[in-house]
């Protein structure tokens, strides 16, 4: 039916926030980057356990993924009439990446073999209140990292307003986060559809 990819850094609330969304609207199938096919649990396994000394390498890696993910899991269930929902898709490896030195036009070109989706929803909220949800969750993130994320941020930001994506105060509550990204969905993504099969 539909294609919809939501982005965020490190706790912002994507999990959360998709979860609920599968309660708030029809057909959904949740899906996430890295996916679990074999370049995605490289990716979860080695990559992302340090095993990467280059950010080339990395963005590589995520569109690789990304490539296969897409064709496997995402395509045919949008054939099967699902609106497909990822946590994560091109925007994180451009802010990721872009972060940690990877020139964006070569991210976006690597990229070019999977179709923009329908609709990017970013959550946005400040890393300090990030991490402390994550800490929460007993895991405490290194000061530099959270620096990096403020890089990760910013990106997301200037590439929402380039890009027209919109941004969700992820500071509020789950429910109140999830309410506004249905609405969301709701006016761009499920109503004109509905309006182009009653036409
Ligand atoms: N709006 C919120 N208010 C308070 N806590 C929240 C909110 N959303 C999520 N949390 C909590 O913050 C933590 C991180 O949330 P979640 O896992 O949904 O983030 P995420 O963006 O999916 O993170 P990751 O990038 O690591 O996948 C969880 O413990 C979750 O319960
Ligand atoms: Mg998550």
């Amino acid at each position: 039916m539909a294609f919809v990819a939501v982005e965020g850094i490190d706790g912002s609330g994507k999990s959360t926030v998709i979860q609920l969304l599968a309660k708030l609207l029809p057909k959904v199938y949740v899906t996430k980057e890295p996916s679990d096919g074999p370049v995605g649990r490289l990716i979860k396994e080695w990559a992302l356990k340090g095993g990467s000394v280059d950010p080339h390498v990395d963005a590589l890696l995520f569109a690789a993924d990304r490539i296969e993910h897409y064709k496997r899991e995402v395509e045919p269930k949008i054939r099967e009439g699902y609106l497909v929902i990822s946590e994560r898709y091109v925007e994180s490896s451009i802010a990721y990446q872009g972060a940690a030195g990877v020139p964006i036009d070569f991210i976006k070109y690597i990229n070019k073999l999977v179709p923009r989706p329908d609709l990017t929803v970013i959550l946005d909220v400040d890393p300090e209140v990030a991490e402390a949800r994550i800490r929460r969750r007993g895991h405490v993130e290194k000061y530099e990292y959270v620096q990096f994320l403020r890089r990760v941020r910013e990106i997301y930001l200037t590439r929402a307003a380039e890009e027209g994506h919109p941004v969700v105060d992820a500071s509020r509550s789950p429910e109140e986060v999830a309410a506004d990204v249905a609405e969301i969905i709701h006016r761009s993504v499920i109503e004109p559809r509905g309006r182009q099969s009653l036409g």
